[in-house]
């Protein structure tokens, strides 16, 4: 059996739909105490553990101590879940071709912060997110699967960024089945499904 562990620091609702579709998760990480998804990964007898980022000095001693507690749980793949931090090349070479990110954004547009704003401001007409492997330049990495949303004449960020996250929830654990399945091959930053599965979906 493969075995998962999520990196969250917030409500960890993409975690919940990760464990809700009943992939093996082995243990949820936080770098917040007050994450409010530990509580439900406690709840469902999953382990847990905090790293707080607060308690070391430097970006290098934090992720040295992340990744302690992360192989600690020997896991075959990673999993980052609204994990707020900013990670290292060395972190990120150490769990490389085994670490996944959610964005919500049709990456390459709109990597960074306040996606939904920025898609609203710029006016496009399909906002959506992406599962990516994640590699040293924030948001980008070879792309798992997108899903893409329109962008209607009175959406507000809320309104944009909850139909947005309903399509997060359908892709992350898609995604992750793919990985802990062995199907999915990266070929020159370009990853394909084996078996002809669709990477991509709409939700109008
Ligand atoms: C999601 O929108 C995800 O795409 C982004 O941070 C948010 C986390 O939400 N990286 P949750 O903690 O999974 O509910």
């Amino acid at each position: 059996m493969k075995r998962i562990v999520i990196l969250i620091s917030g409500r960890g609702s993409n975690m919940q739909a990760l464990v809700e579709a009943g992939l093996p998760v082995a243990a949820v990480i936080s770098n917040r105490a007050d994450a409010g998804g530990l509580a439900y990964a406690a709840g469902r007898g999953i382990a847990t553990a905090i790293v707080p980022h607060r308690n070391y000095a430097t970006r290098e001693a934090f992720d040295a101590a992340l990744a302690q507690a992360i192989d600690g749980f020997r896991p075959d793949l990673v999993v980052l879940a609204g994990f707020m931090r900013i990670l290292t090349d060395s972190f990120v070479r150490r769990y490389q071709d085994h670490m996944l990110n959610i964005h919500p954004s049709l990456l390459p547009a709109f990597p960074g912060l306040d996606t939904h704003a920025r898609a609203l401001a710029a006016g496009v007409k399909l906002h959506g997110c992406s599962v990516h492997f994640v590699t040293a330049a924030l948001d980008h990495g070879p792309i798992v699967i997108q899903a893409a949303v329109p962008v209607l004449a009175h959406d507000d960020e809320a309104r944009l960024a909850a139909r947005v996250l309903a399509q997060e929830h359908r892709i992350y654990p898609q995604a992750a089945r793919w990985f802990v399945e062995g199907k999915l091959v990266i070929d020159s930053g370009v990853v394909r499904v084996m078996g002809d599965h669709p990477q991509q979906l709409y939700a109008p």
